[in-house]
């Protein structure tokens, strides 16, 4: 049953670990080998409605809206529309500019997060076509819209979110591959794509198997009071749900940074007590990131990496190691240790790790 926590101590543990099964849910019926794209029946939008999307602009709090910072840069990069993410919270005050011309996606788990829903009425009452990334069937936000992709996690009990986040993120790359297909994406980029998906169960699968390597690492730097959460570009969202994760289930401080903006002020704080997890995907901006853990070390401080790549024997202090994908696919396997690494530290800390103090799983209040 879902509900029920069988062999595992706490539900953010057992969520993780069904982070494979749900990211099958979640592929389910919706790849296509043929056209080497995806279909998501619930959006009910015809390619030529999909044609005409000038912008796509994904709506979310906490992490759905990191989920969303992955989905824009997965829709920019395979579709090459231009795509943001903006926290919904924010969205509803700031009266925004509403275009007819752009999909707006309204991210949440529950369904029943009040910013996130006033932002969905907002848009609908300046006549904006939004589409829900919604967990529960039947919630206020999934009926709010009409249209949408059901994330199929399955129940989600633990306030920190674990496989919603990871469906969130392969729901995503299946929007930007469809996007991209009716668009410039070539067959074989598609066709590549869709394997690398079909992939992910496994690949997430051999993460958790590094569970205790990770739990080592974690008991290592747990007595950390502050740390550091960098990234760029494809490892910028992943670095902010990294140290979401940390804060709200450890309540040790993290914050997350962009690697080239760490010397615009960030540096002054790196000393031996400051450890900064460092994400290094396997990209053409690998150079650089290797760069950015020399500067942390040159002053001192700590660098765990998480990373597919191979990096320079000795250059970081622990790593956190995950299988190669397709480039643009990273961001959806890195976050995995994080979320592990979050749950070993708040573990060795003896946190309530389901029930964190002060915060809620759904916020239906302002
Ligand atoms: C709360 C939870 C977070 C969650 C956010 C959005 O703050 O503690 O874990 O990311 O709400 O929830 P939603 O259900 O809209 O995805």
């Amino acid at each position: 049953d879902d509900y029920e926590l069988g062999e595992y101590s706490d539900f953010m543990r057992k969520e993780m670990a069904e982070q494979p099964e749900a990211v099958r849910r979640a592929l389910r019926g919706r790849l296509d080998t043929r056209f080497a794209t995806a279909h998501l029946g619930g959006l009910r939008l015809d390619p030529r409605d999909l044609r005409e999307v000038r912008r796509v602009k994904f709506l979310g709090c906490g992490t759905a809206y990191y989920a969303g910072q992955i989905g824009a840069n997965l829709v920019e990069e395979l579709a090459r529309i231009p795509a943001d993410a903006e926290p919904a919270s924010e969205f509803r005050y700031r009266n925004p500019v509403v275009d007819s011309d752009t999909l707006y996606v309204a991210i949440s788990q529950s369904g029943e997060t009040l910013d996130t829903l006033a932002a969905v009425q907002e848009l609908k009452r300046k006549g904006g076509n939004v589409i829900g990334a919604v967990n529960v069937v039947g919630s206020a936000v999934a009926r709010e819209c009409g249209s949408g992709v059901f994330l199929h996690a399955g129940p989600e009990v633990s306030v920190a979110s674990t496989k919603a986040f990871t469906n969130m993120t392969v729901s995503f790359a299946m929007l930007a591959l469809w996007l991209g297909r009716i668009r410039d994406l070539s067959a074989a980029h598609g066709a590549r794509l869709v394997s690398a998906l079909q992939a992910l169960p496994e690949q997430i699968e051999s993460v958790l198997r590094t569970d205790q390597e990770v739990a080592d690492i974690a008991g290592k730097y747990a007595s950390a009071r502050h740390m550091f959460f960098i990234g760029r570009v494809r490892g910028w969202p992943v670095a902010r749900e990294g140290a979401q994760k940390l804060k709200e289930i450890s309540y040790v401080h993290a914050e997350a940074y962009q690697a080239a903006e760490l010397k615009h002020g960030p540096l002054a704080l790196i000393d031996p007590e400051m450890p900064s997890v460092v994400v290094v995907p396997r990209d053409e901006l690998l150079a650089k990131n290797i760069g950015t853990i020399e500067q942390i070390k040159a002053r001192g401080g700590p660098v765990i990496a998480v990373t597919n790549a191979e990096l320079p024997a000795g250059l970081a202090d622990a790593e956190l190691r995950v299988p190669a994908n397709e480039p643009e696919l990273d961001p959806i396997l890195l976050t995995v240790p994080l979320q592990m690494l979050a749950y070993h530290v708040a573990a060795a800390l003896g946190r309530d790790i389901d029930k964190p103090r002060n915060l809620a799983k759904s916020v239906t209040v302002e």
